[in-house]
């Protein structure tokens, strides 16, 4: 049996770079420090950091409650009211948003202070898309699929800036931007999709075309994982979407000749690993 793994599984810049500022933390023995939400959709490394001290803050509420210690931002980015909300409460911040993630702050924070009404392709309840909502300024629209953007009724010759969730899928997100296109706004458009999820995205879907078995490695709640999951089965039916090695056990791979590995941005290297070494050993 042939296996193909991925060579952009796993973690990418942004998420390497956070999980890295976290074990810093670790090493330097500080107590009190925290991260706004888990660090990455990862269970193993978030009960990890747990067991080294670092504790997760789940809810605003928790952070509004804080008045010591240092909180790490993680990937996603926050709002500029969290920020804020920490400065207030004295409170040590170590900010791992992906500079990615910082761009298109950027950007919406001057399309925010030109007047422009700022639409976000992405997923309304994502952490990511909530922070970027929280530096626009001015009028913010988040547009999931293609009804919410036909919906979309601006006033005549509006000035629009459209960007996108860095992990985005770019056909849909062109799809989005050609309906808006049509409604004769002022619009700018700014690919802000991250190349690491695409070129994930593209990597998979070519090996899923030519594979009879196709594993996705990652956490249950991590989106870029679902969405490489779809990705996968549209090309393979037969997709498995793990955690671990162990969720594979049950499956059969006697009668298939090629199988192809990816995995999210959030799973670590031993993990992607394990899956890797065991299929070849023990299918
Ligand atoms: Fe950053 Fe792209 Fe990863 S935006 S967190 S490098 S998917």
């Amino acid at each position: 049996m042939e296996v193909i793994l991925a060579k952009t599984a796993g973690f990418c810049f942004g998420v390497k770079r956070a999980v890295d500022k976290v074990y810093e933390q670790v090493d330097s023995g500080k107590p009190d420090v925290y991260t706004f939400g888990p660090i990455i959709h990862n269970e193993e490394v978030v009960r990890d950091l747990e067991e080294k001290g670092i504790h997760v803050l789940h809810t605003e509420e928790e952070l509004c409650r804080l008045t010591q210690g240092t909180v790490i931002i993680r990937s996603h980015g926050v709002s500029r009211r969290i920020y804020e909300l920490m400065e207030k409460n004295g409170l040590e911040v170590i900010d791992a948003t992906c500079p990615f993630v910082k761009k298109i702050h950027r950007i919406v924070q001057e399309a925010g202070n030109r007047g422009d009404t700022v639409i976000i392709a992405g997923s309304r309840a994502h952490p990511e898309v909530e922070g970027i909502v929280g530096w626009c300024g001015g009028q913010a629209w988040v547009v999931e699929n293609r009804e919410e953007a036909e919906k979309l009724d601006l006033e005549a010759g509006a000035q629009v800036t459209i960007v996108a969730q860095t992990t985005f899928n770019y056909n849909k997100f062109k799809d989005l931007v050609e309906i808006i296109l049509k409604k004769g706004y002022n619009s700018s458009v700014v690919n802000t999709i991250c190349n690491a999820t695409q070129e994930r995205q593209e990597e998979a879907s070519r090996i899923a075309a030519q594979a009879d078995a196709m594993i996705v490695v990652g956490g249950r709640h991590s989106s870029n994982t679902q969405k490489l999951f779809e990705i996968c089965k549209k090309e393979c039916e037969n997709t498995y979407y793990i955690q671990t090695f162990g969720d594979l056990t049950e499956h059969d791979f006697q009668t298939v000749r090629t199988v192809g590995i990816t995995a999210g941005a959030s799973t670590p290297k031993n993990i992607i690993e394990e899956v890797h070494t065991n299929v070849r050993i023990k299918f």
